[in-house]
């Protein structure tokens, strides 16, 4: 069993495009404190910060939580929104049902979700249309063992 260093929750305030990325800054610290290696560190803040703008994008609430153990860095997001009617389509680089608002602002170009997955050892997305969709991701730190 892996043992756990560190938890933290970072509740993401939907639409607020203010304060968005916010907790991916501060989980960029928390894992520099850690002394945790720069490739690991980048990777794992690809996943957070755009798990974090597609719930501030599409999700009503949510949260983000950091957990590190001995092995992995583990990134949750969870929220409660439209959910996603079709999750393999919503992998494919680039699909995106983004407004015009948000393509104005530099999003929504389909790649948050393939780039989550590029920069994780492994991906868990769950959805319920209606209800909302939870996204898990892990980053080892020895992937071959
Ligand atoms: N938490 C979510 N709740 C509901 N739908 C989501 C959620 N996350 C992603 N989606 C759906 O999956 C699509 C693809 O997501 P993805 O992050 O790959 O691209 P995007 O957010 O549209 O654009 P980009 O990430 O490039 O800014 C979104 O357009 C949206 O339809
Ligand atoms: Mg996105």
């Amino acid at each position: 069993m892996a043992e756990e260093l560190f938890e933290r929750v970072f509740p993401i305030f939907s639409r607020n495009f203010d304060k968005a990325g916010e907790s991916s800054t501060e989980i960029k610290a928390i894992l520099k404190s850690f002394n945790l290696d720069p490739d690991l560190i980048r990777r794992a803040v690809v996943v957070t910060f755009e798990a974090e703008m597609n719930v501030v994008m599409y999700g009503y609430r949510g949260e983000l939580r950091l957990v590190i153990t001995d092995e992995d860095i583990q990134i949750h997001a969870t929220d409660e929104g439209p959910g996603i009617p079709d999750i393999e389509m919503a992998m494919q680089e680039g699909y995106s049902t983004a407004t015009d608002e948000m393509r104005e602002m530099g999003f929504g170009f389909g790649m948050g979700l393939p780039n989550i997955k590029k920069n994780s050892d492994s991906l868990k997305v769950e959805s319920q249309v209606g209800k909302g969709t939870s996204l898990s991701a892990r980053i080892r730190f020895y992937p071959h063992e």
